[in-house]
């Protein structure tokens, strides 16, 4: 019997993590604390919000008395903590709210569960989901390690570091029992559209531009959310305490190269002739700092605990493009009302 707190459970890799352990694990309580900021969406855990083992908190990770008085209330022998302020670009315009949530938060839930756990760590487990980001960005050749040094380039990846980092020294300190895990980029159902997928995907529908940065050379290695949430699944049973664990799809792609592919499987699912969505391709100013490269190897992963990506990408693209199509109401409710004005703060009207 456990008693879990997900943190950022109403987001896109929370909402999927809820799912997958409010339904494989019955006998367990989840109780999902989430702020419900932009990213986060009640709606994307429909389907289990009556479970008779699920509880939604609204509530900030920032606020220490909050965070004590759960504690108190649930006896959590797990946190699985995923909310984050997560977007790169956001972090460009305002840094100070990724240090709020992503360091300060972060170091609030260490130290109540530090405070509550205290003499009695056992059995304790304090996961922390982190990215490839901290690494830096790679050249055309190599792989992110679990030993490779921190570099951290944007505002997101610096605040994301300066959490691994405390989460370590917790470990090292007060020996909490905490596990880490950096994964690479995400896609799939539920993703909220100022990443590039889906963002691109809303986009094709509505026939508007699709805006690649720069050259669209970058790369970045894209793992199917449900495989991301299987292998914290099991490095939250299986894994090391006080381990770090890389996560990665072992499927790198350019921008330009991925959003192709994506026009081309989205003019056959939209009847639309070929070639008539990569014709709203459209090259834009470059982001700052953009990192080039970011690749995994898992291969830690693999070897200690069996964990690999069940899908190819463009089987989980094709899956992800069907469920956009299949959830238009979704997508609509999400990017109305303030998305408006954050695309056209970014893209232009
Ligand atoms: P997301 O932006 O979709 O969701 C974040 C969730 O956290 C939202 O529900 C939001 O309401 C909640 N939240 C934000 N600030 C909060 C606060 N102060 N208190 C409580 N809740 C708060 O993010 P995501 O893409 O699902 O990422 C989840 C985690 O996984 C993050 O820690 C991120 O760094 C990490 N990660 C993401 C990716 C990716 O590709 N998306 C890859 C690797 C790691
Ligand atoms: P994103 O989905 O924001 O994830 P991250 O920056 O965390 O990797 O971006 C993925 C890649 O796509 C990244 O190289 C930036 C690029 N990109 C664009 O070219 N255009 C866009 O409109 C967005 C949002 C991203």
């Amino acid at each position: 019997m456990q008693t879990i707190l997900i943190t950022g459970g109403a987001g896109f890799i929370g909402s999927h993590l809820t799912r997958l352990f409010v339904t494989k694990y019955p006998n367990y309580k989840i109780v999902n604390l989430d702020k419900l900021t932009y990213a986060g969406n009640l709606e994307n855990l429909k389907d289990i919000e009556n479970s008779p083992n699920y509880t939604f908190v609204k509530g900030d990770i920032a606020d220490l008395d909050l965070l004590t008085s759960l504690f108190n209330q649930y006896n959590f022998t797990g946190v699985l903590h995923c909310a984050a302020e997560s977007h790169v670009d956001r972090s460009i315009t305002d840094p100070l709210a990724f240090v709020k949530t992503n360091v300060v938060g972060t170091v609030c839930l260490l130290q109540a569960a530090k405070e509550h756990w205290k003499g009695n760590m056992e059995d304790k487990i304090f996961y922390h989901i982190s990215t490839d980001e901290v690494y830096g960005s790679l050249g055309e050749e190599g792989f992110f390690y679990e030993t490779t040094s921190y570099d951290p380039r944007s505002p997101y990846s610096a605040s994301k570091a300066s959490s691994d980092h405390f989460v370590r020294a917790y470990y090292h300190t007060y020996k909490l029992p905490v596990k880490i895990s950096n994964c690479s980029n995400n896609y799939g159902p539920y993703h909220f559209p100022e990443k590039l997928i889906p963002l691109c995907i809303h986009n094709i529908i509505n026939n508007k531009p699709l805006p690649i940065y720069g050259k669209g050379e970058n790369v970045r290695d894209w793992l199917f959310v449900e495989d991301h949430a299987r292998a914290i699944d099991i490095i939250f049973h299986n894994g090391k305490i006080g381990d770090t664990y890389n996560i990665g799809g072992h499927n790198e792609w350019t921008n330009i190269d991925l959003i192709r592919e994506l026009c081309k499987q989205m003019d056959v699912k939209l009847g639309r002739p070929e070639g008539t969505s990569a014709q709203l391709i459209t090259f834009v100013k470059d982001r700052a700092g953009h990192d080039l490269r970011y690749a995994i190897d898992a291969t830690k992963l693999k070897n200690d605990l069996g964990w690999m990506p069940s899908l190819q990408f463009e089987e989980g693209l094709s899956r992800t493009i069907d469920w956009y199509l299949n959830n238009t109401e979704w997508l609509n409710r999400v990017t109305s009302g303030q998305y408006q004005d954050y695309y056209s703060g970014m893209y232009g009207k």
